[in-house]
């Protein structure tokens, strides 16, 4: 049911709070310390980690990305993140101290399921972060977080890819508890954070109508591009991804540090080009992002900036503003995501395309 929205997708966007808040559910025991009821690696299991390998395809690999921005940070333990494609074909180094996370929505992926069963015959441990109780991929893995998103149905990903935010920062978090590189209490401080999610999410869905007004007038547009430093740079990523699977039109994210070494030449009059702003707390961040938004401007670029709302030191830099609330930079793809998602979503109907069933895609991949 579509419960009056037009699409799936639109009514799966706002569903977003709610799909937090449910990740979010019973995660904390009575001591207030963080359990993963699913979670079944022994304490001795997760100490023993001294790598971790996160795989994954399309969105749910760039939650993945976000991942080990905040796993490295909180826990000191190496992250790789790579696509599952990939990974099952270059040899690659395992061992019975590697964690393999395996992302996925569906818990059917063929490349990611074909990922973790080699990663398995080499001792490795799995970890799976899926929302499909159930599926394949969580039933061969040795432990599972659930996502909790409730069905989603419309092809591209949307509380889906938020959900799998959460258990990546569960993860992050939990790991850091029981190898005791983090104080109860600053855990519980994130704790507290994500909490406050699902409002911010409801804060962005409330201005809902500006994205849509400023996605009608794209509809002749031809090519779009997503800058990112960070944790925002994974943002960047999924934003052209649902550009390209929902509007058909050609779309591309960047790391903003990467745009002198080619992409900037991209660059003509009139290209929009998003730019997800790091929050003010990261000054350095903040900084060198505004000083790729002025390269691409002075080349005739229109900026919409995603920004926290009191940043006004990008008023001047954005042909387009689009305001955040505030949350520390790690959890920001939580909330930055959204307009995004919006977007696309509008941009797509506006163009009379199908957006529930994008032309040529499947919501699950069970063919490599
Ligand atoms: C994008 C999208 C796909 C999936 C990818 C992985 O909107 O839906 O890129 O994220 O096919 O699917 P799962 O997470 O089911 O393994």
């Amino acid at each position: 049911q579509k419960d009056g929205y037009d699409w799936f997708m639109r009514k799966e966007i706002f569903e977003q709070p709610k799909a937090v808040a449910d990740a979010l559910l019973g995660r904390r025991g009575l001591n207030g310390q963080l359990a993963l009821d699913e979670m079944r690696l022994s304490d001795e299991d997760v100490r023993d980690i001294d790598k971790i390998i996160i795989i994954a395809c399309g969105t749910s690999f760039y939650a993945g990305m976000v991942a080990k921005y905040a796993i490295e940070h909180w826990c000191r333990i190496p992250v790789e993140v790579e696509l599952s494609s990939e990974f099952r074909y270059r040899d690659p180094i395992l061992d019975n101290g590697t964690l393999v996370v395996a992302i996925s929505q569906s818990g059917e992926t063929a490349d990611t399921l074909q990922a973790i069963r080699h990663a398995r015959v080499q001792k490795s441990k799995v970890l799976a972060i899926c929302n499909t109780n159930g599926s394949t991929i969580p039933r061969e893995s040795d432990a599972v977080i659930y996502t909790h998103a409730g069905p989603e149905i419309g092809v591209a990903s949307t509380k889906g890819f938020l959900t799998q935010l959460v258990a990546c920062y569960l993860l992050g978090l939990y790991l850091a508890q029981v190898r005791g590189v983090k104080f109860d209490d600053e855990i519980a401080r994130i704790l507290d954070q994500l909490d406050g999610i699902p409002a911010a999410i409801e804060s962005v869905l409330a201005d809902a109508e500006s994205v849509y007004a400023l996605a009608r007038d794209y509809v002749s547009t031809k090519s779009v591009l997503f800058l990112g430093r960070h944790a925002g740079y994974p943002v960047a990523l999924e934003g052209a991804l649902k550009l390209k699977e929902l509007a058909y039109i050609h779309a591309e994210g960047f790391a903003a540090g990467e745009l002198k070494h080619g992409p900037i030449a991209l660059v003509e009059e009139g290209l929009p080009i998003f730019c997800v702003i790091p929050p003010r707390g990261r000054d350095q961040l903040h900084e060198k992002m505004i000083s790729g938004i002025q390269e691409v401007r002075a080349r005739g670029a229109r900026t919409i900036c995603l920004a926290e709302e009191d940043d006004e030191l990008i008023k001047p830099y954005a042909d387009t503003l689009i305001t955040l609330p505030k949350v520390p930079v790690l959890l920001q793809p939580l909330v930055a995501t959204v307009p995004l998602q919006l977007f696309a979503c509008e941009l797509a109907t506006a163009m009379g395309h199908d957006v529930d069933m994008p032309r040529n895609l499947a919501k699950s991949v069970t063919v490599e």
